[in-house]
Order: C-alpha cells, then sequence, then structure tokens
C-alpha cells in the first residue's frame, strides 16, 4: 500500500477476532513507531507491548474506552522517558509521532489498530504505571491497540476548505 493511500484510507478498527498476530507484523508496526520524527532527535520513546490476556483485562476494567482490548491481538504502550529532557518537553507530540506511524503500519499490513489515549487523563496514567510496573520517568502517553479486524471501514473524507487559512487567519 502506498502512503498516500495508506493515509487516506486508515479508520479507527474496535473490532477484533480474537486472533493473535503475527511476530514478523509486530516487529514490523514497533519499527514504524521507531522511524517517527522526534524533538532534538533524543527519541524519549518506550515501547510496552501487552499480549497478556489478564493484563489486557485489567487495562480494559480500567480504560472506559478500551474495552475492545481482549479482542485484540496486543496493546503496544508508547510511554516517554522524562529523564531524556526536561519535564514533558515534546514528550507527547514525540510518543503521538510513533503512534500514528503504528496505526499506518498496521493498516498498511492489513490489520486493524485504534489509538487509545492515556495521557493526560491522570487517572488512567496512574492505572496503567501500576499495572505494569513503570518506573516514575517513564510515563505511559498512549496505548495503541492492534488486532486482526473483524471487518474493513469504509474511509471518510474529512477534507475542509472553511478550516484552511492562508498567510493569516
Ligand atoms: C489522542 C486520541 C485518543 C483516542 N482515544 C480513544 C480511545 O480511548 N478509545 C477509542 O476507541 N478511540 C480513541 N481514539 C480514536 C478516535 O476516536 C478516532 O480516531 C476518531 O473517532 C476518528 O475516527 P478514525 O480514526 O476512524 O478516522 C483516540 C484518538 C486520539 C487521537
Amino acid at each position: 500500500m502506498n502512503v498516500l493511500d495508506a493515509i487516506f484510507t486508515r479508520r479507527s478498527i474496535r473490532k477484533f477476532t480474537g486472533e493473535p498476530i503475527k511476530d514478523e507484523d509486530l516487529k514490523l508496526i514497533l519499527k514504524a513507531g521507531f522511524q517517527a520524527p522526534s524533538a532534538h532527535n533524543y527519541e524519549p520513546r518506550e515501547y510496552i507491548v501487552v499480549r497478556d490476556r489478564e493484563v489486557l483485562d485489567k487495562i480494559a476494567d480500567f480504560h472506559q474506552y478500551a474495552k475492545m482490548l481482549p479482542n485484540a491481538g496486543c496493546g503496544i504502550v508508547v510511554c516517554g522517558d522524562t529523564s531524556k529532557q526536561e519535564d514533558m518537553g515534546f514528550l507527547v507530540e514525540d510518543c503521538s509521532a510513533s503512534i500514528q506511524n503504528m496505526l499506518l503500519a498496521a493498516h498498511g499490513l492489513g490489520l486493524g489498530a485504534v489509538w487509545c489515549g492515556l495521557y493526560s487523563r491522570q487517572h488512567l496514567v496512574d492505572a496503567m504505571s501500576e499495572t505494569l510496573n513503570l518506573p516514575g520517568n517513564i510515563i505511559p502517553i498512549g496505548l495503541v491497540v492492534v488486532g486482526v479486524k473483524e471487518h474493513d471501514k469504509d474511509p471518510k473524507d474529512r477534507y475542509n476548505e472553511e478550516k484552511i487559512h492562508y498567510d493569516k487567519w
């Protein structure tokens, strides 16, 4: 799939068959995450691949909008390392760029994926940190849920000329 096709046809997929995803696909998705740009090229991202059904269920219990997790192939928690820069710096942007790359990679591989937000909902950050035993400098920013999709979703054209401003507002 070329990059523009991937961008224009990707949708959030929340219904999965429950089948596992192949190790080589998972590796490609993770590699796509690593390829994302990061501010100052600090690469402050860490990835936690969650495949343990018990842990997936536990996350679905505390995350109101991640109830699709138990049927997914895995969840990838993208975390920022505050020890790599001052405070939060550009951690959110760096992790978000990785997440978007992973969503597109999953789509390109014919898999379904959805981004579930964590930061800056403190109760989700705290619950995820406790569940995954994260050290204090590792902040969970977002969760990418990946799986074998139950069905395709039609692309949506969201282009809106009214929201584009040239040279000034
Ligand atoms: C920061 C962020 C957090 C999101 N959190 C959730 C979530 O917790 N659960 C979920 O099902 N979808 C979540 N989404 C996915 C959005 O709901 C989805 O991208 C949006 O409805 C547009 O649909 P599309 O991705 O199919 O184009 C999140 C997206 C972003 C960017």
